[in-house]
């Protein structure tokens, strides 16, 4: 099989979809490898270290999509991008259909096999795609929260961790699960008070061990989430409910009973963000002010530390990629997690909760790749 990897071209996307490292493996596998030129340079990989991997460099992004089988990428694919794809191309890639009726219905036009990252599964019933950005994101977004807080850039002026005799900031994480946990092992380390809330009691029960009463856990009603929203100096917006939409925990509304200039960072703003005044923003313009909190709401973060990120993902997509190479639809058909993962196939949505959100009759799996 050929392998594409196109340079990411969404506003300030530095990772890239294959690393010098993945090439090489796809190459000891057998296949070729078409990546184009300078998609590694936000990473520091030249087109020679690609070389010395064992690729093959394109001048254009046009040349990847018209001469790959499958193209490896990391943000969903741009309008530019969509209109390139074809029936016979696997797209391996982020997609976070739910909330983009836009490109889904580019995907569908184009009759590519679209498998998004974020829905692929593992035996433990998490997402071994997305865990690493949730990671990268959830550690990113006690930093930029802590940024945010600043005075100079319109927050309420509190250092996280005070200092001797002045009381910590407060940080409320909702959701948590990998992006939660990871923010709140950041703002721990911040010396930061931290509250997380989720719906999910076991959950909870592991959090409270792994930290050992180092944080607050708390049942996520809405009662609970205005007293801990009202307090928050930064709340992280960390919920997912796989496939779908992020609900609207926070609304216009509830800003009022905040502390003026405190930050709410929606992570989960890729899934349509969990606060109603969320929208997305980008690292060149990454926050916004309604009613007096500031909002960060980029929904790409990890694009901020390429390096780190790109490394992480590939660790993590690498062996799927591979299957897909190695043996096409069928290793789509013989794994249940890469099916769960399978979202699009020659115009027909496979995934449920993209089809339920956007208005789409479902189709089985198996049915559609038999058809
Ligand atoms: N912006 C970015 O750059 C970026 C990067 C990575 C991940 N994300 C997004 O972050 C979000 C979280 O990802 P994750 O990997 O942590 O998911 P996860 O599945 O590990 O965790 C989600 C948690 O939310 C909880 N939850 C669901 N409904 C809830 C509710 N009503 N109240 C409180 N908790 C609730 C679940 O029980 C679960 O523990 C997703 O939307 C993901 O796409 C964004």
């Amino acid at each position: 099989m050929r392998v594409g990897c196109p340079k990411e071209i969404k506003n300030h996307e530095y990772r890239v979809g294959l690393t010098p490292g993945s090439v090489r493996e796809y190459v000891a596998h057998g296949h070729d490898v078409l990546v184009e030129t300078g998609a590694g340079a936000g990473i520091g990989a030249d087109d020679n270290a690609y070389r010395a991997a064992g690729a093959t460099i394109a001048k254009t992004a046009g040349e990847v999509f018209a001469k790959s089988d499958m193209v490896v990428k990391v943000k969903e694919p741009q309008p530019s991008e969509w209109m390139q794809l074809r029936e016979d191309q696997i797209l391996y890639t982020y997609l976070h259909l739910a909330p983009d009726p836009e490109q889904t219905k580019g995907l569908i036009e184009s009759g590519v096999t679209a498998i998004a990252y974020e829905t692929v599964t593992d035996d433990r019933g998490g997402l071994p795609l997305l865990a690493p950005m949730s990671e990268v994101a959830g550690r990113l977004s006690i930093q930029a929260g802590a940024t945010a807080l600043q005075k100079a850039n319109g927050g309420r002026g509190v250092l996280l961790g005070g200092v001797p005799g002045v009381l910590p900031g407060k940080v409320t994480v909702i959701g948590g699960g990998v992006v939660g946990l990871h923010a709140a092992k950041m703002a721990v380390g911040l010396g930061a008070d931290v509250t997380i809330l989720d719906r999910s009691i076991p959950r909870l029960r592991q959090l409270d061990d792994i930290f050992n009463g180092r944080v607050h856990t708390r049942y996520s009603t809405v009662e609970a989430l205005e007293e801990e929203c009202f307090s928050g100096d930064i709340v992280v917006g960390a919920v997912l409910i796989p496939g779908a939409a992020a609900p609207k925990l926070v609304t216009r509304e509830m800003l009022s009973g905040m502390k003026k200039g405190a930050v709410l960072v929606d992570v989960a703003i890729d899934q349509g963000g969990c606060f109603e005044t969320s929208h997305a923003t980008t690292h060149a313009e990454p926050t916004y002010e309604v009613d007096g909190i500031i909002h960060y709401c980029v929904a790409n973060m990890p694009g901020a530390v390429p390096v780190t990120s790109a490394h992480a993902l590939n660790n993590a997509t690498l062996h799927y990629g591979l299957q897909l190479a190695d043996r096409g639809l069928n290793a789509i058909l013989d794994d249940r997690h890469l099916r769960n993962g399978l979202n699009i196939h020659k115009g027909r949505i496979t995934n449920a909760p993209v089809a339920e959100a956007l208005g789409y009759e479902m189709v089985e799996v198996q049915k559609a790749l038999a058809a």
